[in-house]
This record gives C-alpha cells, sequence and structure tokens, in this order.
C-alpha cells in the first residue's frame, strides 16, 4: 500500500542511471498488468539516447523533463493483437504498473501521454518507424528524483457512492 500513496510524478531527476536490473524489474511488472482476454498486446522500446530525448522533448511539449532524466520507456499497443477496443485500457494497465515498480525500486516517473493525441501519435509513429499496427500509448521517464515534494492526498471520500448514484 505504502507504494501506491508514495507514487509522485516526478520531472526533476539527478544524473543517476537506472540500473538495467532495475529497468528489468520495471518491465517485468508492466507485463505483469492484467489484459482482456490476456491477449498482451504490449510491446516495449527502452530509449536511453540523449540524442533521441531531444527529439522527443521536440514532438512532446509536455515532456521537456525526458532532457534531465537518464531513461524512457514507450509503451506501445498492437492493435491486430488486442482484443475488441480495449488496447488504451490494457496499455493503461501496463503504464501504472511500471509508474509503481519504478516507485518500489527508488526512481521517480512520470506518465507523458501520447495515445488520444493524433498529433503526438503521428510523430511517435515517425520517429520510432512504428508499423502501422502499433499504436504508440505512453511514455514513461524514469530517473533518481531531484523533487522532494511530497506526493499529493489523493483521497476524496465524497467521491464514493454507496450504492447508487444518490
Ligand atoms: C493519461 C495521462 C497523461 C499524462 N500526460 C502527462 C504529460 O504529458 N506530461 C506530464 O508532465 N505529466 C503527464 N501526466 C501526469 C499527470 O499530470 C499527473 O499524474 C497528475 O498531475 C497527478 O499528479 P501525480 O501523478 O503526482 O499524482 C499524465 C498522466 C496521465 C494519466
Amino acid at each position: 500500500m505504502d507504494i501506491l500513496l508514495e507514487r509522485k510524478s516526478v520531472r526533476k531527476y539527478t544524473d543517476d542511471p537506472v540500473k538495467d536490473e532495475d529497468l528489468q524489474y520495471i518491465l517485468r511488472a508492466a507485463m505483469s498488468a492484467p489484459t482482456a482476454c490476456n491477449r498482451r498486446p504490449f510491446e516495449f522500446i527502452v530509449v536511453k539516447d540523449k540524442e533521441t530525448h531531444k527529439k522527443i522533448a521536440q514532438i512532446h511539449e509536455a515532456a521537456q523533463m525526458i532532457l534531465g532524466a537518464p531513461a524512457a520507456v514507450i509503451v506501445v499497443g498492437d492493435a491486430d493483437k488486442v482484443y475488441e477496443n480495449y488496447l488504451p485500457q490494457d496499455c493503461a494497465a501496463v503504464t501504472q504498473n511500471a509508474l509503481l515498480a519504478a516507485t518500489a525500486k527508488g526512481y521517480g516517473s512520470v506518465w507523458c501521454g501520447i495515445y488520444g493525441n493524433d498529433k503526438r501519435m503521428d510523430a511517435f509513429k515517425k520517429l520510432f518507424n512504428l508499423p502501422k499496427n502499433i499504436k504508440p500509448f505512453s511514455l514513461i521517464v524514469i530517473g533518481k528524483s531531484a523533487d522532494n515534494n511530497p506526493p499529493k492526498n489523493g483521497w476524496q471520500p465524497e467521491k464514493i457512492k454507496y450504492e447508487k448514484w444518490q
């Protein structure tokens, strides 16, 4: 439970690298997410190259934090493998698992949205030479946190209804 409450979006990082074994743990956790009919339509592109980080910053205006980060993972979904229209739900579960795993391993991370923004999706497709069936879903930026702000308090009991809407 602590990990769930500790996770926050981190947009400032130290120069420390993300260890390969930690990255593998994060990807293993991501791959453990539930997917509709267990189709597992996800794939991942790990990006550590600084030049590519610069190119990502040029096509994603809300992902400038990548310029100071050691690593990023792009979650993509295969439209030929997915069950019905569940690609965004599947990839969202995958993305959230990765964020929580990063927190568990002592890293900061942030989910930068791609899917749902046609312009961004096209730009990522081009930059990473994605085939037609591979849909870019999210960009996860990861690194040791240089942000001391506490996580937000997400608890809002008024959001809970019991039995009926009212
Ligand atoms: C679908 C989605 C897209 C997001 N896109 C971005 C983004 O492009 N850039 C960014 O800095 N944060 C992005 N975020 C992170 C949210 O801004 C963040 O989760 C929210 O403000 C709550 O803060 P917290 O994660 O610290 O609890 C995104 C989050 C989600 C779920």
